[in-house]
Formats: structure tokens, sequence, C-alpha cells
């Protein structure tokens, strides 16, 4: 890590004044455990790649699931709202992937990556 940090120069330490100064608020949306900054804080994702991926998973979300589980997935179609989710990220994911009941499995569809971001967008649904 420390030889990558050398190669990059000036831009890592611009990126560590950013990280640093959105660390809170990556955290907590990561859902990440709080604490200083540290080397590993450094390859979390920025506050703006967060928000990026969010919006991709609720594009996804819009176009492939808000069918059968409402437009902010309330539950307002045929499936359950998945507002206040009590399951883990992983077993969401697995239900994305290999679908659960009447749910038609997601994994053809959708990679690892788009399946995290559909997973961070509906820890967005209040
Ligand atoms: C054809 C309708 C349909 C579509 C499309 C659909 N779902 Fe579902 N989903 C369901 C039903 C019905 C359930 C209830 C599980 C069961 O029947 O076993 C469910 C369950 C879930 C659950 C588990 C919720 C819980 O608390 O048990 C998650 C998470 C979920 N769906 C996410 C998604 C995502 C993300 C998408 C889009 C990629 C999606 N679903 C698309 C019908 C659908």
């Amino acid at each position: 890590m420390s030889i990558e940090l050398k190669a990059l120069g000036p831009a890592a330490f611009a990126g560590l004044f950013v990280v640093g100064a959105t660390i809170g608020i990556s955290n907590l949306v990561a859902g990440t455990t709080a604490g200083a900054p540290t080397v590993k804080s450094v390859v979390a994702p920025t506050q703006a790649q967060l928000a990026k991926e969010i919006i991709t998973g609720q594009n996804y979300f819009a176009s492939s699931c808000s069918g059968c589980h409402g437009s902010d997935g309330d539950g307002e179609g045929d499936a359950p709202s998945l507002r206040d989710e009590d399951m883990s990220d992983s077993d969401i994911a697995d239900t994305i992937r290999m679908g659960s009941g009447r749910m038609p499995p997601f994994g053809q569809i959708y990679n690892a990556q788009h399946i995290h971001e559909l997973v961070l967008y509906i820890r967005t649904l209040k």
C-alpha cells in the first residue's frame, strides 16, 4: 500500500485529504465501523463514488424490481416491502442472485458489482 501511495505522489495526498473530510459520512453509508482514517480507509469508496453506486442501483431497481416491490421498495406491488430490510447484505445479494419463491433469479442479468449497487440502494429505503 505504501508503495502505491508513493507512486501516486501528490494525488494520493490530495485523495487522503478528501477521504479524511468525508470519512464520517462514507463510513455511515457503507455501514463500516467508524474510526480514525487509516491506510485502509484510503481505499474505502469516497462519498461521490458511493452516491454514484447508489444511483446506479436505483436505476437497476426501477427497471427490474419496482414492478413487484413498488417504486420505492414500499411493497405496493405483489412483493414484500424492502424498507428497513432486516436481512444481511449477503442474504439480500443471494436473494437477488438466486431468486426466492415467486421472485425470479437475477444472477444471469446482474453481476456481483451490479448486485452490490442494488444492495446499497435497498439500504437507503426507509
Ligand atoms: C416477479 C416479481 C418480483 C420481481 C421482479 C422481484 N422480486 Fe424480489 N421478491 C418477490 C417476492 C414475491 C418475494 C417474497 C419472497 C418469496 O416469495 O419467497 C421477494 C423477495 C425479495 C427479497 C427478500 C425480502 C424479504 O424480506 O424476505 C429481496 C431482498 C428482494 N426480493 C429483492 C429484489 C430485487 C433487488 C429485485 C430486482 C433485482 C427483485 N426483488 C425483483 C417478487 C419479485
